[in-house]
């Protein structure tokens, strides 16, 4: 099992600007559906008849499809969460290294930006293992378009479940809320992790 136990990932208690807790708070919800399908799925794999395998439809066929979208949600929005609560202003190492492989930050925004409202999942700012690198990177569901051996740094979530209670059909201005209160400190946490592993 990935996870025997619901994780916390939401540390507010009030309103954000443009982002409010109500909305947090039942996009939660659907974090905690992810972690307990993830562990009812593999559960499920476990006793699955293996030898009907088919890739037309089989229930082992099933199961394993679905895994990777009940895991992929429950990760990305375990990156996406403590993102939620900052004070916007990009610092430290991850801003470093934006502008050095995007030329400057205000191109690096403009493209995570246009990721972003073309995606109908997710934009990821991600590490990318092959090249050592920063790229942007967009999903159309949680479970498509993921690009291997890259570690997701900064997740945007773009489902409707994530703007629609607070901004109806506008992207745009939850786009802008999102950046508004975006946690550097995290992000930079995370690049820290990842570059003290290699
Ligand atoms: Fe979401």
């Amino acid at each position: 099992m990935l996870k025997d136990f619901i994780a916390d990932p939401l540390k507010l208690n009030k309103d954000l600007e443009g982002i409010s807790l109500k909305s947090v708070t039942e996009h939660q919800k659907l974090y905690e559906g992810y972690v307990k399908k993830t562990n009812e799925i593999q559960k499920k794999i476990q006793e699955a008849d293996k030898s009907e395998a088919n890739a037309v439809y089989s229930y082992i066929g099933e199961l394993k499809r679905e895994e990777t979208f009940a895991v992929n949600g429950m990760k990305l929005h375990e990156a996406y969460f403590p993102l939620l609560g900052g004070d916007g202003i990009p610092k430290g190492k991850i801003f470093e290294m934006i502008q050095k492989d995007f030329g400057s930050y205000d191109m690096w925004k403009e493209d995570f930006i246009a990721t972003g409202m073309s995606a109908r999942g997710w934009a990821i700012l991600a590490y990318d293992w092959k090249d050592h690198g920063l790229h942007n990177y967009g999903m159309d569901s949680q479970n498509v378009g993921a690009v291997w051996n890259a570690t997701p740094l900064l997740a945007m979530d773009m489902y409707e479940h994530a703007f629609f209670m607070d901004h109806g059909t506008n992207k745009k201005t939850y786009v802008e809320s999102f950046f508004k209160t975006l946690n550097w400190e995290f992000v930079n946490e995370i690049l820290e992790r990842v570059i003290s592993s290699q």
